[in-house]
């Protein structure tokens, strides 16, 4: 017997999602995804029926192109792709999710989706706008949040440095920094409308064009002293100049290697890793998965934030599922400021 059976008016009967057409060599295109026109799947006992109104985008995908072992599996070709979303309950047999409720799940990239209740978790919107769950209130502010706190703490007085900054995590981290005590924050990020948005919108103190020039003698300006604390969504010359300037027992987060994701050869480490050898460096990566324990202190502190104000956030919006690729490999190209998000309508 169903526990709780109920439907929104008018409901869809198609919906469409967006599968991995080819896997790609080196930078993907368009090409590699496909459009698909589904019929709206229906809930059973236990499952709910989410209309999909926001979807994420995130670099990691990249690499689940790919057919290689991972912490997460890699897509299949022809199947539809999926990753964070945020959507309304539109059919519910689970009494534990009605319908109305703003969820957030795991089957993005597709209108509707079909999951087991307890893999979604219900959102309050009153606390902040959904599609801030796929960002600062996401995995995206909390891998900001876990890397600064327990992968390469910040203490009172450090120079921190941030690549990848006017992006999602890199945003949020620049802030979270000086929070937890930073005495100078730099950011890294590509041209200088960026660059200028580190400084003007994002707090950071210093800002490294890394399109401008070296990010090495960049640094080296910027941090006349060394650095403290880096955290790395790059790697390659990033990791490379912040190694050289890393105090005596400074910490690196790495959280992630971009410059490196459409490498089609193998990419060389740093050159000059002795130098964490000598100066007691710590490098440590990190899975956000791992620190979803986190997540309620976290909340707890970015939403009253989010707010007030103090916590200054920016997303770039793409709109419509059909839109999705190019949202990515824009996102991957650098095309968005803050967290880049796809707009679903989700009224069909
Ligand atoms: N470990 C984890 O659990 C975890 C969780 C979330 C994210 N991450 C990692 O964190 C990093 C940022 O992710 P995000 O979601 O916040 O994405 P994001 O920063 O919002 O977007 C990616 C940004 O990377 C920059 N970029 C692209 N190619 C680059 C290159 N060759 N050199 C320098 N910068 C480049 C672009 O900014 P510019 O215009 O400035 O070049 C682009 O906007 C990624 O490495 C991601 O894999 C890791």
């Amino acid at each position: 017997m169903s526990t709780t059976s109920t439907t929104s008016t008018a409901a869809a009967t198609v919906s469409r999602e967006i599968r991995l057409a080819a896997r790609p060599v080196g930078e993907p295109s368009t090409r590699h995804f496909d459009l698909a026109t589904v019929a709206v799947p229906e809930p059973g006992e236990g499952q709910i029926l989410v209309r999909n109104t926001w979807m994420s985008v995130d670099p990691y995908m990249r690499g689940r192109m790919d057919d290689v072992p991972s912490y997460i599996p890699p897509f299949e070709v022809g199947g539809a792709l999926d990753g964070g979303a945020i959507g309304e309950v539109i059919a519910s047999r689970a009494a534990s999710v009605p319908v109305g409720s703003t969820v957030s799940h795991f089957l993005g990239w597709r209108e509707h989706a079909v999951l087991d209740a307890a893999a979604a978790t219900v959102v309050d919107t009153a606390l902040a706008p959904a599609p801030a769950y796929l960002g600062p209130l996401g995995t995206t502010g909390l891998t900001a949040y876990a890397a600064l706190t327990r992968t390469a703490p910040v203490r009172e007085g450090d120079v921190v440095f941030v690549s990848a900054a006017a992006g999602a995590v890199g945003s949020v981290a620049g802030q979270v920094a000086r929070w937890l005590g930073a005495s100078r924050v730099i950011g890294s990020a590509g041209g200088p409308r960026k660059t200028a948005k580190l400084l003007d919108a994002f707090g950071f103190d210093a800002a490294v064009d890394y399109r401008q020039g070296g990010v090495g003698e960049q640094l080296a300006q910027a941090a006349p002293d060394g650095v403290d604390v880096y955290l790395d969504a790059v790697g390659g010359d990033h990791l490379r100049a912040a190694i050289q300037a890393m105090r005596p027992g400074g910490r690196i987060a790495m959280v992630g290697a971009i410059s490196g994701y459409n490498a089609t050869d193998p990419v060389p480490g740093p050159d000059n890793l002795y130098r964490a050898a000598f100066r007691e460096v710590t490098l440590r990566g990190m899975l956000v998965t791992s620190h979803f324990d986190l997540f309620p202190e976290w909340i707890g502190t970015a939403a009253g934030r989010l707010a007030d104000g103090t916590l200054h956030t920016e997303q770039t919006v793409v709109e419509g599922l059909e839109n999705a690729p190019e949202a990515f490999l824009a996102m991957m190209r650098g095309a968005n400021t803050g967290k880049m998000l796809v707009r679903l309508d989700g009224r069909r």
